[in-house]
């Protein structure tokens, strides 16, 4: 069966290749997206983790291959119109306006006209997930701490309602509690039915927030298979979970 023809799949991502001016920097790479589960994308500094997830939000264009998402080509797409599609983006390093309030900063989550309706629907909604922010709505982002701008990077990308959340490196830079805190947030997102596709430095929680992974190295996918069976690989263990041989 090929990919775009599985009902499990929200996103199928075929032979996707991707240039930044001469240099190639994904070689073809074929990834699923499992409907209502956490997918994850483990690997190296620059192997293509954020490419990948640009060139599936529709900010940088293919060379090569094709995406779907419910089986329709979606490759032509424009950022705006998968953003349409409910496919959100939170990229690394959150990318918050720091001059502007919390809410506000929530609120450019829906800044297309199809979503200004449900805004204030939505904001309860993150609020309900994110109490600290409900709190600090006034405050300016640029003066919350890591972890609740990270919350609030998180928030913005649910004020679309996304039917795929894709979170690039989520707990980059924050303390261990935070790190805690984060990956329980993206669970309780996960349970609330919204799928997601995850980019984690943190390969350890990476692989026990998700149910699939791949391991990509070099703009190529190197390995796949469930989480579970990444985290017992010892490859990936010698690799990414800094296990020696015994352990
Ligand atoms: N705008 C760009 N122009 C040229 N090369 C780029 C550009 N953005 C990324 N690259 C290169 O593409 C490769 C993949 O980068 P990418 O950011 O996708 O990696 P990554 O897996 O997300 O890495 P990290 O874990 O460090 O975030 C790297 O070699 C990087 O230097
Ligand atoms: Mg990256």
């Amino acid at each position: 069966m090929t990919a775009e023809t599985s009902d499990d799949h929200l996103l199928a991502a075929e032979k996707l290749e991707v240039r930044y001016g001469a240099t190639q920097v994904l070689w073809g790479i074929s990834f699923n997206i499992f409907r209502g589960k956490v997918t994850c994308i483990i690997g190296s500094n620059g192997a293509g983790k954020t490419t990948a997830l640009n060139t599936i939000a529709g900010v940088l264009p293919v060379a090569g291959g094709k995406i779907f998402l419910d089986r329709r080509d979606i490759t032509a797409l424009s950022s705006r119109d998968r953003v349409k599609q409910r496919i959100a983006l939170v990229p690394e390093g959150r990318q918050l306006f720091p001059g502007m309030s919390v809410e506000e900063n929530l609120m450019m989550g829906c800044f297309l006209p199809e979503f200004r309706k449900q805004a204030q629907s939505s904001l309860s909604r993150v609020f309900d997930l994110f109490p600290r922010l409900k709190e600090r709505r006034r405050q300016l982002a640029g003066t919350l701490s890591g972890g609740e701008q990270q919350m609030c990077a998180i928030g913005r990308g649910l004020m679309s309602s996304p039917q795929l959340l894709m979170l690039d490196e989520p707990s980059l830079g924050l303390a261990p509690r935070l790190v805690d805190e984060i990956f329980a947030l993206i669970g309780n997102i996960a349970r609330q039915g919204v799928t997601i596709l995850l980019v984690g430095q943190n390969v350890n929680y990476t692989l026990q927030v998700s149910q699939y992974g791949y391991v990509m190295e070099t703009g190529r996918i190197a390995l796949e298979g469930p989480s579970e069976m990444l985290f017992n690989n010892d490859y990936v263990r010698r690799a990414y979970l800094g296990a020696t041989e015994q352990a």
